[in-house]
Formats: structure tokens, C-alpha cells, sequence
């Protein structure tokens, strides 16, 4: 018995340290709601992103639609920071221990955000573009810092 006992502890233990080598990083429950959060965002980030770069043609109803729905949906991943003791997914330390320059990375982004709404919302194609340029430019700043390179 004593015996049984001990070699399913043993195939426990391997199973747990199994999954530490796997390839991507691993990721608990709220890990998960963030990238859920973030992923959520992008077919309107997309669908903009075509319209700037010309990919595919301006339409401004269009446009203030997905912009204003990012405005709100870009903010979502940040409610669900909590350090996740099952794993941070791509999130890195720095996240952490450096609090105050991922909440300022954070703020920066909510003001581009905002201002790309506003752009938006006038309609005009040459007031979008250095507003979605920043924004891009947001992601990408917080991404070298914050995130793990996927
Ligand atoms: C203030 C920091 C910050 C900003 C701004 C930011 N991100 Fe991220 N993003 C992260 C971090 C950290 C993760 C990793 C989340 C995790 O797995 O825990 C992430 C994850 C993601 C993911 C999920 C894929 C993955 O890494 O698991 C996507 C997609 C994404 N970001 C896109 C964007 C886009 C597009 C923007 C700008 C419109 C943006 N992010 C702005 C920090 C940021």
C-alpha cells in the first residue's frame, strides 16, 4: 500500500516539473483573463489599422465605431493585473517591481487611446493618423518592458 502510495506521489511530482519545461509560459486563471482581455481588442484594432495604412478604404462611420469601442475595450486588460500565483503568462516581473513605470506606460496609453477616439470622431483622416500612430507607438513601448517577446 505504502508503496502504491508513493509511486503516484512520484508520478505527481514528474508531471508538475513536466509542464515547467513546456514552451510557452505558464499562465493561471487571471494570466489568462488578461490575454483574453487584450485579445479582444484586436479586430477593431486591425480594422483601423487597415484603414490608416490604406489597406483598405476610410469609411469615418466605420472608423468612429471601432475607435470608440477600442476606447472602451483597451482599457479591460488593466483591471486584471494581479499577480497570478500560477503563472504571469507573457506578462514579465518588471510588471511588479517596477509598479510605478507600468502604471505610467499605462496611463500614457489611456490618454493615446482617448485621443484617438477624439480624433476619430471628427471624421478626418489626417487628424486620425498621428493619434493612431501613437497609440501604436504606446503598445509597442510598454510591449519592450512589460511583455515577454512572443
Ligand atoms: C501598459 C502596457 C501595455 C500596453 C500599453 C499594451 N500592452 Fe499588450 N500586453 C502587455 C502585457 C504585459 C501583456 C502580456 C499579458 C499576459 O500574458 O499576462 C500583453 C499582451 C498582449 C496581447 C496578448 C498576446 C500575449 O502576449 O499573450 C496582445 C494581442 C496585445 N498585448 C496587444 C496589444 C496592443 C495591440 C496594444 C496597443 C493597442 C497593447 N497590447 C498595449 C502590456 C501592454
Amino acid at each position: 500500500m505504502k508503496r502504491i502510495v508513493l509511486s503516484i506521489l512520484a508520478g505527481v511530482v514528474l508531471s508538475a516539473c513536466g509542464t515547467q519545461g513546456a514552451p510557452s509560459n505558464p499562465a493561471g486563471p487571471v494570466a489568462k483573463e488578461r490575454a483574453t482581455a487584450f485579445k479582444a481588442f484586436m479586430p477593431d484594432f486591425s480594422s483601423m489599422k487597415k484603414m490608416v495604412s490604406g489597406e483598405e478604404a476610410f469609411e469615418a462611420e466605420k472608423f468612429k465605431a471601432a475607435a470608440a469601442q477600442f476606447a472602451a475595450d483597451a482599457k479591460v486588460p488593466f483591471e486584471h493585473f494581479q499577480s497570478d500565483a500560477q503563472g504571469n503568462g507573457n506578462s514579465l516581473p518588471a510588471v511588479w517591481e517596477k509598479a510605478d513605470a507600468f502604471k505610467a506606460e499605462q496611463d500614457k496609453f489611456f490618454a493615446a487611446v482617448d485621443k484617438l477616439n477624439a480624433a476619430a470622431q471628427t471624421g478626418k483622416l489626417e487628424e486620425i493618423k498621428p493619434a493612431f500612430g501613437a497609440t501604436g507607438a504606446s503598445c509597442k513601448s510598454c510591449h519592450e518592458t512589460f511583455r515577454a517577446p512572443i
